[in-house]
């Protein structure tokens, strides 16, 4: 049926298509095929980058990826009997009313992607080094220091004022955690989302991030998270999309990119095994830290403003360590949280073995982030289980924890193809920098989730600016001029925040 389906919707896009033909203006557009176009990346933004060449017409394109699989960071793994989520899990903000939607919500719907509310802030059980303690009020009252963080930010923004770390947004509105369990709610509160510490963070940006995906005051979709359960995988949503207009001859798995050699009039990209591909154009999707560690080599070398805003974004990590035990020993409400005298050691639990989740499975997971995800990819598995099981014990001192069946862990941070998780904004990246980051160079697009100024580090961040820059190559294969991004040649003074 599905198959049907997409066969119709080809043969009559084909239809509509051979009753318009599009307006090429240039010289390569008049060839037969039109102009090519390499897609470097089969993640969210490649996907609707060539989704969105495709609905204008242009189909002379190739999405070139590394893996064996479209989807990137939307990522799936067996562990203990089930499919569960190394990357991407949560549809983060969903629609409100008629509202604005999050076109992943969007996407999960049209193909059926089974998902459950995850409820982060109602259903919590509070532990520190002695075990279960009920310190929820003090849960409660970081989750309002946060909100109360964000419109301070905001007063910042209508006065045109610098930014600022988190950290010094945060104690100018007195939030100063001093316990160990207000520490551990600021980070449920922050590091959880940003996967850095609010030293590390831009306290506009971060507030921005927040308000444009939750806020619906301001913009946002809504304030739930979805989870997906779907036993396909989460990527399900972006591999049906995909196979719904993509045919075999555009799509080039196992092709790892190592040199991109760019100009003015076209683009060449060699693999690791020799082969060559060109284009008219070319979309660089790859993520922020692939860029920043010179895993593909740029041909001339980027200019310095387009270096200087690869260098000024971060790449944070969010590692997520599964343990499947015989059977469920632990908390009851889907979320926990560790409070230890180490601000970030292994501090935010979730039951997967949850009558709304996998139940029955014996899973748990705990995550960590920012250095300490760095610091434990260096480490073996098992001392990593030493550490998180010292861990289990000490929230449940008067149970006799069996060591787990299964542990896993990936090591984003290590993994030469993504070099983290998701992109985080310091407090010295200014709008320039992003608009930097985003600029052409010639005929070489960028896109990704780090380039979105409003949804960095979520995957609707990185499904808008797939389309964006779909759509500004777009407007060059369709003349009658191509105009380059905005690009600064030096940031030498911060303009005050644009909200777009
Ligand atoms: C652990 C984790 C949890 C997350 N949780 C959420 C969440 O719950 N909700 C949410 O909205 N977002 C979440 N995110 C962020 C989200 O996954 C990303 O924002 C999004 O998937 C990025 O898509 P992209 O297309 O920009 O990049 P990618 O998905 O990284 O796509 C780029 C592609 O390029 C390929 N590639 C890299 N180098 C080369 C090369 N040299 N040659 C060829 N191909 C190459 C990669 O394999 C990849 O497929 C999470 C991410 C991680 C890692
Ligand atoms: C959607 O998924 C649910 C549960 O995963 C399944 O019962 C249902 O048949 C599916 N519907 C379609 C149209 O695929
Ligand atoms: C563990 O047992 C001791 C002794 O019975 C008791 O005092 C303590 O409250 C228990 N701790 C927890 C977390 O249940
Ligand atoms: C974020 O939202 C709050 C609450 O609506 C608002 O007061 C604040 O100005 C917003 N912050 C920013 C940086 O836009
Ligand atoms: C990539 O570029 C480097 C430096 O110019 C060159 O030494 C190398 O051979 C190139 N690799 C491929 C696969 O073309």
């Amino acid at each position: 049926m599905v198959q049907f389906n997409s066969t119709f919707r080809r043969l009559a896009t084909l239809f509509l298509r051979a009753l318009s033909v599009p307006h090429l203006s240039n010289a390569a557009a008049a060839a037969s095929n039109g102009p090519r176009v390499l897609i470097l990346g089969g993640g969210v933004s490649g996907v609707i980058a060539a989704r969105t060449l495709h609905q204008s017409g242009i189909d002379n394109f190739v999405i070139v990826e590394a893996r064996d699989e479209l989807g990137g960071r939307m990522m799936t793994t067996t562990f203990g009997g089930k499919t569960i989520e190394q990357g991407a899990n949560w549809i983060q903000g969903t629609q409100t009313g008629k509202g604005p939607a999050n076109p992943i919500f969007t996407l999960a719907k049209k193909h059926n992607v089974s998902t459950q509310l995850n409820d982060w802030s109602g259903s919590v059980t509070t532990f520190d080094t002695t075990g279960a303690v009920d310190w929820l009020d003090v849960f409660d009252a970081s989750g309002d220091d946060f909100d109360d963080m964000t419109v301070a930010a905001g007063a910042r923004v209508d006065q045109n004022l610098v930014d600022l770390s988190a950290r010094t947004g945060y104690s100018l509105i007195k939030a100063k955690p001093k316990t160990d369990q207000e520490r551990a709610a600021e980070y449920y509160q922050y590091d959880w989302e940003y996967a850095q510490t609010p030293e590390e963070s831009s306290l506009i940006a971060s507030a921005w991030g927040n308000n444009f995906t939750y806020n619906t005051d301001q913009g946002g979709f809504s304030e739930d998270n979805l989870m997906s359960i779907d036993q396909r995988g989460f990527k399900a949503l972006i591999q049906l999309e995909a196979q719904d207009f993509l045919t075999p001859s555009q799509i080039q798995l196992n092709s790892v990119v190592k040199n991109i050699t760019y100009s003015k009039s076209g683009v060449t990209v060699t693999l690791t095994n020799g082969k060559t591909l060109t284009g008219d154009y070319a979309l660089c999707t790859f993520s922020l830290g692939v860029l920043q560690n010179d895993d593909v080599k740029f041909q001339p070398e980027l200019p310095d403003f387009k270096q200087e805003a690869i260098q000024s974004m971060v790449m944070g990590t969010f590692t997520k360590i599964f343990l499947k035990f015989p059977k469920k020993f632990w908390f009851d409400t889907e979320m926990g949280i560790f409070a230890d005298s180490t601000r970030g050691r292994y501090p935010v639990w979730q039951s997967l073995d949850h009558p709304n989740f996998f139940p029955g499975s014996g899973i748990l997971f705990v995550t960590v982030t920012g250095d300490f995800s760095i610091r434990i990819e260096a480490l073996s598995d098992q001392k990593v289980q030493a550490e998180v099981m010292e861990v289990v014990r000490m929230m449940y001192p008067n149970i006799t924890v069996p060591e787990p069946s299964e542990f896993f862990f990936p090591r984003w941070h290590t993994n030469t193809l993504f070099r983290g998780s998701y992109s985080n904004w310091p407090p010295a990246l200014s709008s320039q920098h992003i608009d930097n980051l985003r600029a052409n160079v010639g005929r070489l697009y960028f896109s990704g989730e780090a380039t979105s100024r409003k949804y960095f580090g979520f995957l609707q961040g990185a499904y808008f600016e797939g389309q964006t820059a779909a759509n500004n190559i777009l407007a060059c294969i369709k003349g009658p001029t191509c105009a380059n991004l905005e690009h600064f040649t030096q940031i030498n003074n911060v303009l005050p925040y644009e909200n777009n």
